[in-house]
């Protein structure tokens, strides 16, 4: 079959068309259509995902450049190990020690044979962060929303959830089969108006909502969100993936940041940001969590994290308490980046290390990304159809470890590459311009 689908700049529907057309082709044929389109682009250099990196996830890393065939060095703007603990010596020390007292790894289910004492003082350590009772312990972020919104909802129920929610919530809900009502990012009108559409009936009606949004950085403001829920009787889930660790006087997440600790009926985290492992939990009320054990079918049919992951996570809480300088260096990395953006005429509103460099209007995304690699910042491009497709951006992620200096040299390559490509005669007012959402 003919691959008529070329790269056309940033702003293009390549993946979609190529979703959709895959979607009435046999196998064979949607397989090859893709494989056309993918040689396609590396034919113009601008691939740039799965670069292959051969170092820690530090700072700086090292990776194998598929363009020179040799390896390169690249500042790290691009990894949710937001403290840096990826490569924390505590860290690896205990990882080490729990490798050599428990081995590789479990062969099982948490059910069965797959629950260490390690899971279960976890488990505990977790539930206290979030002020909760209990906590079980999930080996992904995305199975831990798949399950918790199949687990828990009825076809009865109702589910209200913000419009930016991450793809496994939106699976969770496509699985469960529940009725379910989206309302505009944390447009808190539209959200009241959802509530009160949906709240007098006799079902369970549960709300959605992240502490902070993965892809904008922006948090949900549970301050006035919890108690709306409260008067209405709806059940509040937030996916604090990227909150916790990170928000908060003493990291705790985006409840203890808008002051609502132990509010949020069940809260899901993940310990592939922060903690810089993979795994996930969900922090909520004894009885919950033990219907969940039973009832997350992707808890119950599915191996437990090996205990060195375990380990990890418990290392990463004891840093959290011990290293509080951590998170004022991410704190004032933020400040710092804000600022330094602010002076090359990008203003941003940074509540979190998240970091949404949008696109201007007219940019070639893909041309830019090959930019930054080209000066050595690591970066991630998140185009369209991740996000639609007037919101395409790099998506930068400050560490609690970067220097000022890599602060500097990112600001100064996006000058460089925002002034090269972004062709504007009037760049007084306003040096850059966005298309709205
Ligand atoms: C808000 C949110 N929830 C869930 C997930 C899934 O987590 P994991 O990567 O641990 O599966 C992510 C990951 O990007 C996320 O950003």
């Amino acid at each position: 079959m003919e691959n008529n689908l070329e790269y056309r700049g940033g702003e293009n529907f390549d993946l979609r068309e190529m979703l959709l057309k895959g979607k009435n082709l046999k196998l064979n044929d949607k397989v090859g259509l893709f494989e056309n389109f993918i040689d396609d682009l590396s034919q113009h250099n601008i691939m740039l995902n799965r670069r292959c990196i051969t170092t820690a996830a530090d700072r700086e890393v090292i990776i194998y450049d598929r363009f020179s065939g040799k390896e390169k060095k690249l500042l790290m703007f691009g990894s949710n190990n937001y403290l840096g603990l990826a490569n924390h010596p505590y860290v690896k020390d205990k990882a080490l020690d729990a490798l050599k007292k428990f081995g590789a790894g479990i062969g099982g289910p948490p059910l069965l044979n797959g629950y260490t004492i390690l899971h279960r003082e976890l488990e505990e350590r977790l539930a206290a962060l979030k002020g909760a009772e209990d906590a079980l312990i999930f080996s992904s972020g995305y199975s831990a929303n798949v399950g918790l919104v199949s687990g828990l909802t009825n076809p009865n129920d109702i589910i209200i959830y913000d419009a930016f929610s991450h793809a496994s919530f939106c699976d969770g809900i496509k699985m469960s089969n529940v009725k379910s009502f989206r309302f505009p990012h944390n447009n808190l009108n539209m959200f009241k108006l959802r509530l009160d559409q949906n709240t007098n009936t006799s079902n369970d009606v549960y709300v959605g909502v992240e502490g902070v949004y993965s892809m904008d950085g922006d948090t949900a403001p549970l301050d006035k969100i919890v108690p709306l829920c409260k008067s209405k009787g709806a059940i509040l889930l937030v996916d604090d993936a990227h909150g916790t660790g990170v928000l908060g006087k003493h990291g705790k997440g985006t409840a203890e940041h808008y002051g609502v600790e132990g509010q949020v009926d069940i809260t899901l985290g993940t310990f592939s940001k922060t903690f810089a492992a993979t795994g996930a939990f969900v922090a909520a009320s004894k009885p919950i969590i033990n219907y969940l054990r039973f009832f997350a079918r992707s808890y119950m049919f599915s191996a437990s994290l090996p205990p060195v992951s375990i380990a990890i996570v418990l290392a990463g809480l004891d840093v959290l308490e011990k290293e509080p300088q951590l998170l004022d260096n991410l704190r004032n990395n933020i400040k710092y980046a804000e600022d330094s953006f602010h002076k090359i005429g990008i203003d941003l509103n940074l509540q979190t290390p998240i970091i949404p460099l949008k696109v201007p209007v007219g940019m070639d995304i893909r041309k830019a990304a090959l930019k930054f690699h080209q000066y050595g910042i690591f970066v991630n491009s998140i185009e369209y159809p991740a996000v639609p497709i007037s919101q395409q951006r790099f998506r930068v992620s400050l560490m609690a470890t970067h220097k000022k200096e890599d602060i500097d040299k990112l600001v100064e390559v996006t000058n460089e590459i925002w002034t090269e490509f972004y062709k504007n005669e009037n760049q007084t007012a306003a040096k850059y311009q966005f298309e709205a959402a």
